[in-house]
């Protein structure tokens, strides 16, 4: 016990150091993710997705101190990388230990990346920008190593991972939302591999856990236990899910450290190690090369196929063998990636000179790509990889690389000069070769649509949990729930209490909506708490936009996600209770994603045709649920953003206001509008005014008509008008002439479309709501808008005024 101590002080005096990550244990400010259960339980984690990384470095962007590109990329690195952590295998943890220490094969390659290819530290790092658990996260998600251990009714997973791909290859064209990221060659299973590489393995780790007696109890367990605990699907750490591939993420961050910081190193007979290739692609190539050939390999293996067990929340990535796993497919791609972003950074800062990390990843991870190049974009990565790493370049870096490895890792057996430069010369050679066939979600050059929307979502929590989560989390990810954009909150459909309040950050919907939340609920749909409940925020929602004097913006959907079938008593409830809110909120869309046939939620929505979507109960299948849910994003793309007068209140009472509205548009996009006849019917003179900020060419359109209206629409009344930095006005004056009330006059649509002049794109916007450098700003502002309601249908809930709304409203709806 003294001894353990001991060794335990000394360890921590070394961990207080600079290079803390780089050290031989656990690095000491991660400890706090492998002490406690609820942070090593991924399940409680927020998923690995790309879209939760680049929430979490937009917190950290956003956060107490304001950092550049180049210190944040660097402190990623030492505060949260530390790759090859793996759990020792028959250590248990005591008050002084954990049992996990960086033994991996990957911690050798980690120590150079941090001693000298990014050297830095993290003592300026914002702590308290993430909460425990976010820090965690991210440590895990840029962290990379590989858990072989074998788990409880593993085999279930494993002879999956199979399936999927199978159902993949039958697949010709690859959906994006496929369970499985990989496609093409067949699986290599346990079964293929040779009876000594299995020998060989096995004894590597006996090695390993001789080495590792600090953290150890007495040795009482066989080698006979030891090597019977091997998995046959590994999870691979550090594994990020995107559309185009999964990547190691960890390698992405540290190409642009790396570039940021660029660092030569000499090391043997003259060659000279990059920074930017030796940090990214190389890295791993390096490993190959050592690795294998101290093996004694002849054929040498790079790539190992996996596949997630879920891509809608998606947290276990397994890769399909157990040996030659020292350059994963994920591996590949980040490296790639890596190198990519990282030889082209340098310009990008040049075009402009505020730019984040997380806009280079929401850029880079999109089909949109990085400003106008759609040349650099993850789904282009195979085309470019000759461009980006010529076979020269990638032979020379490797070798040299490989020399300065050498010098640090603990091999299978000592290698000579030429078979440094022989090996590293026939791991680029398997790349080169592997990466002809990997084939992930190809470009497409569809339009983008982007959704921003205030969702409010009612569940019944009668709804199997892991359904229900991961369906929930799909359309959020889709529906890019940030600052930018979509805003949500989910409310219990039963009692009609909050189960996440009001946020733009998809993490607190992780956060907040866990298994132990939504075990504490009743489950049910009561249709008057939960009409209750949206008229309450809603209204609130309306006190908030009046006070803040907020013109419209995103636009405003409810939807129910009811598991219990409605009776009769219940639809003729959710019937008036509809109308009345339409009557008063008309701007709020409902929409259903049930159990049961369309036509059996009728009463919850407008048109059942166009507005229910079937989920199925029994289905726990990925892919059942992204088809359902991929209608509801699809339909909630077609639902306008809002120009209100903010000072009408639930009764349309208020005066009439000029309020202006900032809003943004992302090149090659259109952003559409309504407004509502609520607003312009009547007497007196009303006009809406486009200003634009010279951050680019805008179209803006209207039509009464068309719901998109369109300067290439070659029929109907579209008006159409270019904006760069002028104002152009269109005229509300007398829109409802003629009609007998404002429920009968049609809407006005309008379009702000961003226009590119050839090539050229301006790279300009830098305030809040930037989300992109290219993002091109404008303000709208409704002149004199009025309020326009009947009057009569003050007060929803009671009975008889419930009827009399019933009925009017009948009319227009
Ligand atoms: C875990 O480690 C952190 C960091 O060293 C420490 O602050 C915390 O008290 C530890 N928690 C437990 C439960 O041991
Ligand atoms: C994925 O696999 C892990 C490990 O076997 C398991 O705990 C988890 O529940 C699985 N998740 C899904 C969605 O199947
Ligand atoms: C939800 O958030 C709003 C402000 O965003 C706050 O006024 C309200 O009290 C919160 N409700 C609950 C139940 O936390
Ligand atoms: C579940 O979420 C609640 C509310 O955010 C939180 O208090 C609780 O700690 C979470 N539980 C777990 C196990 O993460
Ligand atoms: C209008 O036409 C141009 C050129 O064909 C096209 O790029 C653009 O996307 C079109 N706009 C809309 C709104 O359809």
């Amino acid at each position: 016990m003294i001894f353990r101590v001991l060794v335990l002080s000394v360890f921590l005096i070394i961990g207080a150091k600079s290079q803390d990550n780089a050290g031989s244990s656990v690095a000491k400010a991660l400890l706090e993710c492998y002490n406690k259960t609820e942070n090593l339980d991924r399940e409680l984690r927020p998923p690995s997705s790309i879209n939760v990384l680049i929430e979490l470095i937009r917190r950290i962007e956003s956060g107490p101190s304001i950092q550049n590109d180049r210190e944040i990329s660097i402190e990623l690195i030492h505060r949260f990388k530390q790759d090859g952590i793996i759990r020792h295998l028959t250590a248990t943890g005591t008050p002084y230990s954990v049992p996990y220490t960086p033994k991996g094969m990957q911690s050798d390659k980690h120590k150079i990346l941090l001693t000298k290819l990014i050297p830095g530290s993290a003592v300026n790092f914002p702590d308290e920008a993430l909460t425990e658990v976010e820090r965690c996260s991210l440590h895990f998600m840029l962290s990379n190593s590989i858990d072989a251990r074998k788990r409880d009714g593993e085999s279930q997973v494993c002879n999956k991972l199979d399936r999927f791909q199978r159902r993949i290859r039958r697949d010709v064209d690859p959906n994006q939302d496929v369970e499985i990221i990989d496609t093409g060659s067949p699986t290599q299973s346990k079964g293929n591999l040779q009876e000594d590489e299995q020998q060989e393995h096995e004894l590597d780790t006996v090695n390993e856990q001789e080495e590792t007696d600090v953290f150890q109890e007495p040795r009482t367990n066989s080698r006979q236990t030891v090597t019977l605990t091997f998995s046959d699907c590994p999870v691979e750490n550090g594994a990020v899910y995107t559309r185009w591939g999964t990547v190691q993420a960890g390698v992405v961050i540290s190409g642009i450290a790396a570039a940021r910081e660029p660092q030569n190193i000499k090391v043997q007979e003259n060659y000279v190690v990059n920074g930017i290739y030796a940090s990214t692609l190389v890295g791993d190539l390096s490993e190959v090369a050592l690795h294998q050939g101290a093996g004694g390999k002849d054929a040498f293996v790079v790539g190992a196929k996996g596949g997630w067990n879920g891509t809608q929340a998606p947290r276990w990535y397994f890769i399909n063998k157990i040996i030659n796993n020292e350059m994963t497919d994920a591996e590949i791609r980040g490296g790639l990636d890596g190198l990519i972003i990282a030889k082209n950074v340098k310009d990008w800062k040049q075009k402009f000179s505020n730019l984040k990390v997380s806009q280079v990843l929401d850029m880079y991870y999109s089909s949109r790509g990085v400003f106008s190049n759609k040349n650099f974009r993850a789904c282009n990565r195979n085309r470019i990889f000759t461009e980006v790493a010529p076979q020269k370049d990638l032979t020379e870096q490797t070798i040299a690389n490989s020399f300065l490895l050498n010098e640090e890792a603990k091999l299978p057996g000592s290698l000579t000069s030429e078979g440094i430069k022989a090996y590293s010369e026939k791991a680029v050679d398997a790349l080169i070769n592997y990466i002809a066939e990997l084939h992930d979600l190809p470009c497409d050059n569809d339009p983008i649509e982007r959704v921003s929307t205030d969702i409010l979502i009612v569940v019944d929590c009668e709804w199997d949990y892991s359904i229900l989560s991961r369906a929930l989390a799909y359309l959020l990810d889709n529906l890019d729930v940030n600052k930018y954009a979509s805003s949500f909150s989910v409310i219990d459909g039963k009692e009609g209490g909050y189960l996440v309040n009001s946020s733009n950050s998809i993490l607190d919907f992780y956060a907040k909506l866990n298994r132990t939340v939504y075990f504490q609920t009743k489950g049910g749909f009561d249709v008057s708490k939960a009409f209750n409940a949206i008229e309450t925020i809603s209204r609130r929602k309306l006190d908030e936009n009046k006070a803040d004097r907020i013109a419209g913006g995103q636009s405003s959907i409810v939807l129910f996600v009811p598991h219990s079938v409605l009776n009769e008593a219940d639809k003729s409830t959710a019937n008036s209770r509809k109308q009345a809110l339409k009557q008063t909120f008309p701007d709020l869309k409902l929409l259903v994603l049930g159990r049961n046939s369309k036509e059996s939620y009728d009463a919850l929505v407008v048109d059942s045709n166009s507005d229910v979507f079937v989920l199925s109960d029994t289905s726990t299948d990925g892919a059942a649920i992204t088809d359902s849910v991929n209608s509801v994003i699809s339909r909630t793309k077609e639902i306008h953003r809002r120009i209100v007068n903010p000072n009408c209140d639930s009764t349309w009472n208020g005066g009439s206001s000029s309020e202006t509205l900032e809003q943004f548009v992302e090149p090659s996009t259109v952003n559409y509008y309504r407004i509502l006849p609520n607003y312009f019917y009547g007497e007196g003179s009303r006009t809406i005014k486009v200003r634009g900020y010279a951050y680019g060419n805008l179209a803006v359109c209207m039509s009464k008509q068309k719901e998109r209206p369109s300067k290439n629409s070659t029929d109907g009344d579209d008006r159409c008008e270019t904006v760069s930095s002028n104002e152009v006005s269109f005229p509300l004056t007398d829109m409802c002439k003629g009609y007998s009330d404002a429920y009968s006059c049609p809407p006005v649509y309008i379009s702000v479309e961003a226009v590119e002049v050839g090539e050229s794109r301006f790279t300009k916007c830098l305030d809040n709501g930037c989300r992109f450098p290219d993002n091109i700003k404008y303000t709208i502002q409704a002149e004199n808008l009025n309020c326009y309601g009947s009057g009569s249908y003050r007060i929803i809930g009671n009975a008889f005024v419930l009827l009399v709304t019933y009925s009017i409203v009948k009319l227009f709806f």
